[in-house]
């Protein structure tokens, strides 16, 4: 597992941040939304519950270096809007996972790809990463067009990979190489 220390990266309009109880009730609005979770296993939130568990396992992943999940700040408010994270670290091979989501009012704007580009950064670079994968559904047209604007590449196909609220859905796997990166 790589190090990870509380950090906040900044881009010109958005602060990335560790998460924390402060963060409640903007992270229960953001997957509470039945469109932000529709391709997600788990369905929408219920409970804001559900918000505490997932800001405390955030906590857990951060200090035993398993995964980093970063809140999305609007600089000009303070507001939560959204979360990014780099997760599933194998360390002997330098890859991990990223993953985004971003509350429905705020989409659009090019947020979710200005975090990115901050996020691969610190991954590529002081996380010393070769390799970020991406899941997602085909039929998630905006998060494909995010990773292609990012540079990532359609890797493979695999069908029935998750059961998404009842139903079987496949997954399209993306891949960035540190190489290919144009950061
Ligand atoms: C995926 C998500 C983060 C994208 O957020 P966003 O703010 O719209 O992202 P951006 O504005 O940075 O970029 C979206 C791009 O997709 C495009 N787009 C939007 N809807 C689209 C669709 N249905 N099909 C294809 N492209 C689409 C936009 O035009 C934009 O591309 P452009 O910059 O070339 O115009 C947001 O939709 C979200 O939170 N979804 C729910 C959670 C989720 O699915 N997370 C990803 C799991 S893999």
């Amino acid at each position: 597992m790589p190090t990870l220390s509380p950090i906040e990266l900044f881009t010109p309009r958005l602060k990335l941040r560790w998460m924390d109880e402060r963060d409640v009730d903007a992270h229960y609005a953001v997957f509470a939304d039945p469109e932000v979770a529709r391709y997600w296993s788990s369905g929408p939130w219920t409970s804001l519950d559900q918000s505490r568990e997932h800001i405390a396992a955030t906590q857990a992943a951060y200090a035993d270096g398993s995964g980093m999940r970063l809140g999305v700040e609007l600089i000009d408010t303070g507001e939560l809007i959204g979360n990014v994270s780099l997760h599933r670290f194998v360390d002997t091979s330098r890859r991990c996972e990223m993953g985004y989501a971003l509350a429905r009012a705020h989409w659009g704007g090019g947020y979710v790809s200005e975090a990115l580009r901050a996020l691969l950064a610190y991954g590529f670079t002081t996380l010393d990463l070769n390799r970020i994968e991406a899941d997602v559904d085909p039929r998630n047209g905006a998060s494909a067009r995010v990773l292609e604007k990012l540079g990532f590449h359609k890797e493979g196909y695999m069908p029935e990979r998750w059961i998404v609220q009842g139903e079987p859905a496949d997954t399209v796997y993306y891949g960035l190489l540190r190489r290919h990166w144009n950061g």
